[in-house]
């Protein structure tokens, strides 16, 4: 009896040793960026002992044990990346790309595609498939909450940007306008019309998610409906299940961020992405770096942007400009270009983390996405940031608001005013130093970012969702979160009082009229 509870006891913490939980990550966006980022999760909870099923676009090449994929890669055809993010067409239509609505209606059309397809629908149908939390991650689009209601367990968003308003109003209530920026504005600044721009945002979000809920809802019923009711698990309207996150996992960092209150459950692992020691560089690369004694320009526009899209007269003024320079200059290109100048390294593949780390890379031009951002953060190097579409024109901003980049714009002289860039950058420490300043502050963390990760989400299986971390706002009214109710009786106060006296004031003054007469 002794030996065999024994026994089981051990049995079962060899059980959990080799098995842990079965945690369900999904990043269905087809985009090299959101790969990055699935992929550390992937990564750090199978570090910690974990079952990982990852569905993904972009199946890693060599999955290691314990982990199994649902590739989704078909989903390519529902998003047209190559034409969103095309550079010719960002350097025309500046007006317009900074608008919440196309972002969420090209999301929503492809996540809404992507899980009505046969290998992902046989997937979910598989009774076989057990869960003990999801992680999806959230970009605009909410559809993926459907998961939870599948598999019946509690889900965590994964935010791949700032917390913003969008993403915070799904686990508390909208941010601030009187001192938060929204995630797609122009400007990292809150004037009069910055303000009243992120409230009209706010109030349009509001009115959209109340006005298409039963449409989302019938959407969620139709790939997630046949296989929850299939498995006896009860089918809630969508609205129940998108606020229903018990945590949300956001890539950012307190010294990224802008320092806004944030609910309980929101756990910043910004950094997670990075491999925690800088993989060796290539010998060409390492040998071309090492020699470089006047230091290293990297330029790079990220992994969605293709360089080779930049126009032809463009590129050739960037590399005579860059020509001129006593620097060395790497630049991630898709493509040979002929007549590169002697002092610029043109390569289609570089390990950015590695080359920001080697102690002769001075600058990093970069497109400003946060990834790029934290790495630099990270690497201690200053950027100047040419931004092109969402978040990134805010970190570029940022950055330059906290003295350790500059923010230019990607136009016609663009070589031009890049030259001018470079000299400041080049010529003045004080970028170098403040970078210098915050990466210790970025890298000092309680324990690693993907130490964090795998914290949060196991801590949310072994709490049964967390829900004392919920935020109470919502369970209350949109109109009492801004204390609406309570302005309009101050304010019915404030007019009944004025009404009183001047009624007062007229009663007086009746009184003293026929006075002044008899005198
Ligand atoms: C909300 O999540 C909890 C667990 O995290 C779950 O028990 C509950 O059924 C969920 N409710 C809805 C409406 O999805």
């Amino acid at each position: 009896m002794f030996v065999s509870s024994k026994i089981a006891i051990l049995l079962s913490v060899v059980a959990n040793y080799c098995y842990g939980y079965r945690i369900l990550v999904v990043f269905p966006v087809p985009g090299k960026s959101h790969s990055i980022l699935g992929e550390g999760y992937v990564r750090h909870l199978l570090a910690a002992g974990h079952e990982v099923t990852y569905i993904t676009p972009v199946p890693m090449k060599e999955p290691p044990p314990r982990l199994r994929q649902v590739d989704v890669s078909e989903n390519l055809k529902y998003l047209a990346v190559d034409e969103m993010f095309d550079i010719k067409q960002l350097m025309t239509k500046l007006d317009n790309i900074q608008e919440y609505m196309p972002f969420h209606k090209a999301m929503e059309n492809m996540m809404y595609q992507t899980y009505q397809l046969p290998v992902l629908q046989r997937f979910i149908n598989d009774p076989k498939e057990r869960y003990d939390v999801a992680v999806v991650e959230w970009l605009y689009s909410e559809l993926s909450a459907g998961f939870s209601t599948v598999f019946n367990c509690p889900y965590i968003w994964a935010s791949s940007m700032i917390p913003h308003t969008a993403v915070l109003s799904l686990i508390d209530t909208h941010v601030n306008p009187a001192y938060s920026v929204d995630h797609l504005s122009f400007h990292y600044t809150t004037t009069f019309w910055d303000r009243l721009e992120h409230w009209r945002f706010i109030t349009k979000l509001t009115y959209y998610r109340w006005s298409t809920r039963n449409e989302f809802d019938e959407k969620m019923k139709n790939v997630f409906g046949a296989a929850t009711v299939k498995r006896g698990n009860r089918l809630p309207h969508f609205d129940d299940v998108r606020y229903n996150a018990s945590l949300m996992l956001g890539n950012s960092h307190a010294v990224t961020g802008d320092r806004i209150a944030l609910p309980e459950n929101y756990k910043h692992i910004g950094g997670y992405h990075m491999k925690e020691v800088d993989e060796p560089l290539p010998k060409d690369l390492q040998k071309l770096m090492d020699e470089s004694k006047n230091g290293v320009i990297y330029f790079s526009m990220g992994t969605m942007l293709k360089s080779s899209r930049i126009p032809d007269h463009i590129k050739r003024n960037l590399l005579n400009m860059f020509g001129e320079l006593k620097q060395t200059v790497i630049w991630k290109l898709e493509q040979v270009i002929p007549d590169v100048p002697k002092n610029v390294h043109v390569t289609t593949w570089a390990p950015q983390q590695s080359i920001l780390g080697h102690p002769n890379c001075i600058l990093f031009i970069t497109h400003g996405g946060l990834l790029s951002i934290m790495e630099t953060l990270s690497a201690g190097v200053p950027i100047i940031g040419m931004p092109f579409y969402a978040d990134q024109f805010l970190n570029s901003e940022r950055a330059e608001a906290r003295g350790f980049g500059m923010r230019i714009d990607f136009d016609e002289n663009v070589a031009e005013s890049l030259r001018v860039a470079i000299k400041e950058m080049v010529e003045n420490p004080s970028y170098r130093q403040r970078v210098e300043e915050l990466s210790p502050i970025f890298k000092n963390n309680i324990v690693t970012p993907g130490q964090q990760l795998s914290y949060w989400v196991e801590y949310v299986i072994k709490t049964k969702g967390a829900f004392h971390l919920r935020s109470p706002a919502l369970q209350v009214s949109w109109y009492k979160t801004i204390h609406l109710d309570l302005a309009l009786v101050l304010l019915l106060g404030v007019i009944l009082c004025f009404k009183l006296c001047e009624c007062l004031f007229r009663l007086v003054r009746k009184g003293e009229s026929p006075k002044k007469k008899r005198s």
